[in-house]
């Protein structure tokens, strides 16, 4: 495995491997790496190579978020890389990406304007830019992202489509702990206390789910049920409930043949999202 930190060389092993008829797939992080992360680089193993980017995008954090105690541990994340057989870590800095007097934007209406776009207004034109940089950059024929980030997995395979971009886009499923939370690197910020309040959001995940399966297709009904399990839990504090289309990421009323359900819950200062996917019977 190689680690490099210019584009120059991503593109140059990349051009190498294409030479040679070899397919590329790519998982973008912005580092420590969890379970999560290393489900979607096995997952890309079913291409001849696999390229990680780690790259903490400060674009996509607003001026009152965690990018400065966002966590990072590059060695720790090459031996997660390793484990899950990556070929190539890029790992540029913020200069190698942006350079001087950076201009260019990738934006995205309807899509973005509902849930984590409402509470983290220039979030996604922060992901679409970089992203879209990483794109052609890496140049791979399939790209990896887990469901945990819904609404950024709509977003993104949006914009390929919108933008004609040449990359197939795969979504990969949750990976939780034993006791349900859904991996994330913000869980690291979480106390042993929060840790154990935490559990609410897979809590009423689990709510939805069992509500759906019942034949409960009333969305209000559903927020309904999935607040009682928040608000029962004294250091939750719901940020958004609610229940979307899987295209538009707009909100339904009622629930025909699928449904993305996701909630964002701040446990202390922690924001943390989880959802369920709803995809017919
Ligand atoms: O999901 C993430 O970790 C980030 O939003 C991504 C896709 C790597 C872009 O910075």
């Amino acid at each position: 495995m190689v680690v490099v930190k210019t584009i120059k060389e991503v593109r140059e092993t990349v051009k190498q491997w294409k030479k040679e008829g070899l397919s590329v797939g790519f998982v973008p992080t912005m580092g420590y790496l969890h379970e999560g992360h290393q489900s979607l680089i096995r997952a890309a193993g079913e291409n001849d190579k696999v390229v990680v980017s780690i790259f903490l995008n400060p674009m996509q954090f607003g001026p009152t978020e965690d990018l400065a105690s966002y966590p990072r541990d590059l060695e720790r994340d090459k031996e997660k890389c390793l484990e899950s057989g990556a070929d190539l870590i890029f790992a540029p800095d913020a200069s190698e990406m942006y350079g001087d007097n950076f201009q260019s934007f990738v934006d995205m209406n309807l899509l973005t304007q509902e849930l984590c776009g409402l509470t983290r207004p220039c979030h996604f034109r922060g992901v679409c830019t970089v992203v879209t940089k990483l794109f052609n950059i890496v140049k791979p024929d399939r790209a990896y992202f887990g469901k945990k980030d819904a609404q950024q997995l709509a977003v993104i395979k949006r914009m390929v489509a919108d933008l004609n971009m040449d990359i197939e886009i795969i979504g990969c499923p949750i990976i939780r702990e034993k006791d349900g939370l859904a991996k994330s690197s913000r869980n690291t910020y979480l106390s042993a206390e929060e840790r154990q309040a935490a559990l609410v959001l897979s809590k009423a995940v689990k709510k939805a789910e069992e509500l759906i399966a019942a034949g409960v297709r009333d969305s209000a009904e559903i927020i309904s049920q999935m607040s009682a399990v928040v608000d029962a839990e004294p250091l939750a504090k719901t940020d958004y409930i609610k229940v979307v289309s899987l295209d538009t990421m707009q909100q339904i009323s009622k629930i025909e043949d699928s449904a993305l359900v996701a909630l964002a819950v701040y446990i202390g200062k922690t924001r943390l999202i989880d959802n369920y996917f709803y995809e017919g019977e």
